[in-house]
């Protein structure tokens, strides 16, 4: 590893103000997960410290909602350019906290930055209508107006991307923020707050509260009657549990939830381009991504061809600490993610699975598991019904086109999903009748700031990125005026 690698990093870890906020009082731990080396000590947040936060966020929240939509605009531009200035900085945090390579690391960077630019440009666009009352009389105007103080509560996958796809848009409708990143990798999040300052956000306006108390902090944060949106971007078990709350306190709810994404290739598909998009839909991220491919189904007359050429592929994974040259797949979360994966592979193959690749977890210290392949994955198999969230490909073959589509969607989850075909009519039919809220036609991406990110079924309500994005911020409003002189 190249030293001048580890001392930037750690001199970006000591660059992290750990306590904005002030308030902090115990600490908890935060770990390298390629060396499982305590990296950083941040306040362990209260109940107490945070309604505190809650508070001035609020407070600030208010005023921010009058300035104008060109201001905003303009402190999101210059958030824009100082997180893409402050590159470095920032990828060194998000490997050290979350572990994924380094160059992958840059590139959640610019796709975290990228929905900064974009709000700061949609906040120029606030729509609204207006109609003539049917009956006459009276003309009806609507406007949007920001939902007020919000809880944003992020996941460890994307600490970064995750934390500006709902901060930008709450910060460019004119509301304020309490952001609450995953205990696993508070930094970024940290930082990311601070450039916002920088570039111009109020102090008070995100309020960033770290805390190993999850579950306690958000359901005070919901009780306390001043949160009027909560965002949420995790597992469905706890995202139900968070709607629960919003339904008691009538709180509007964005929920981007848990995946099984399946990835579809027919014999029609080109095989080069359906290797790649698949190699890139579950190993992106480490495969720790809830749009993952979970599932590969091969059609049988392509199927052959086509695991051989994608098991080569995932070979070349190189595994090891993201700050490493060369590596491309990093360590994954933690220890109980590696439990979890060893008897996947181990329950599949010994119903009959074959192990094509990988399988295996290198000694630590770490956390790391090889880019594994297994084939002729058995139906009753637990890989064949879990969101695996790590670098195991389950790949099962099928026969026709209805068979495909009936096993794609005989899952609870309708997140992303992804189909391989040079015919577009078939791409088009297929991906119409997929029961998920996202496709990738011919690729295996489906990320974009662009882009309305989001489920169906138990994989969440409500889009995050793109125009729809921003409305989750936004209530309706409308103005019944009364107009003399209309019929
Ligand atoms: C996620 O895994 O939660 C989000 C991934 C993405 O934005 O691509």
């Amino acid at each position: 590893m190249q030293q001048h690698l580890i001392d930037s990093s750690e001199a970006a870890l000591a660059s992290v103000a750990l306590d904005p906020l002030g308030l902090g009082t115990g600490t908890f731990e935060v770990r390298d997960p390629a060396t499982e080396r305590v990296i950083a000590t941040p306040p362990d947040h209260s109940v107490e410290t945070a309604l505190i936060a809650l508070a001035r966020a609020d407070e600030a929240g208010k005023a921010w909602a009058r300035t104008t939509a060109r201001h905003r605009s303009d402190v999101l531009h210059r958030a824009y350019g100082l997180l893409v200035e402050q590159r470095d900085r920032l990828a060194l945090v998000i490997t050290r906290e979350m572990g994924k390579p380094l160059a992958e690391a840059y590139g959640e960077v610019q796709y975290a930055a990228d929905y900064v630019r974009w709000y700061a440009e949609e906040a120029l666009r606030p729509s609204g209508n207006y109609r003539e009352n049917p009956a006459g009389g009276s003309t009806i105007l609507t406007t949007r107006a920001p939902i007020g103080t919000t809880l944003l509560i992020t996941p460890w996958n994307f600490p970064m991307a995750m934390a500006t796809r709902k901060i930008a848009p709450a910060i460019a409708v004119g509301c304020g923020a309490v952001v609450k990143p995953a205990a696993l990798t508070p930094l970024t999040t940290l930082v990311v707050a601070e450039i916002f300052v920088q570039a111009g956000v109020p102090e008070d306006l995100v309020q960033v509260v770290t805390t190993k108390n999850s579950a306690g902090l958000s359901s005070a944060l919901m009780a306390d009657g001043r949160v009027r949106k909560v965002s949420f971007t995790g597992s469905t078990g706890i995202g139900s549990v968070l709607l629960g709350q919003a339904a008691e306190h009538v709180i509007k709810s964005s929920m981007e939830l848990g995946g099984n994404a399946p990835l579809i290739v027919f014999d029609d598909a080109d095989l080069d381009r359906a290797v790649e998009g698949a190699v890139v839909a579950k190993l992106r991220n480490g495969g720790q991504s809830c749009v993952a491919a979970n599932r590969i189904l091969v059609q049988d007359g392509i199927a052959d061809a086509f695991v051989e050429g994608f098991a080569e592929r995932m070979g070349e994974a190189v595994l090891g600490n993201g700050l490493a040259e060369g590596v491309t797949l990093g360590p994954v979360i933690d220890d109980r993610a590696v439990r979890g994966f060893a008897g996947l592979v181990e329950d599949a193959v010994a119903r009959g699975a074959d192990l094509r690749l990988g399988g295996a977890a290198p000694e630590g210290p770490g956390h790391f598991f090889e880019a594994t392949v297994l084939d002729n994955v058995p139906a009753g198999s637990e890989i064949a019904n879990t969101e695996i969230f790590g670098p195991i490909a389950a790949i099962t073959r099928f026969g026709t086109e209805d068979e495909a589509i009936e096993r794609a969607n005989s899952t609870p989850f309708g997140l992303a999903g992804y189909v391989f075909s040079e015919s577009i009519d078939r791409a088009f039919e297929v991906a119409d009748r997929l029961d998920t809220g996202m496709v990738g036609i011919n690729q295996g991406i489906v990320s974009n700031v662009a882009a309305p990110f989001g489920g169906v079924k138990a994989s969440g309500l409500g889009r995050e990125g793109s125009g729809e994005g921003l409305e989750e911020y936004q209530e309706i409003r409308f103005y019944n005026l009364a107009r003399r002189g209309r019929p």
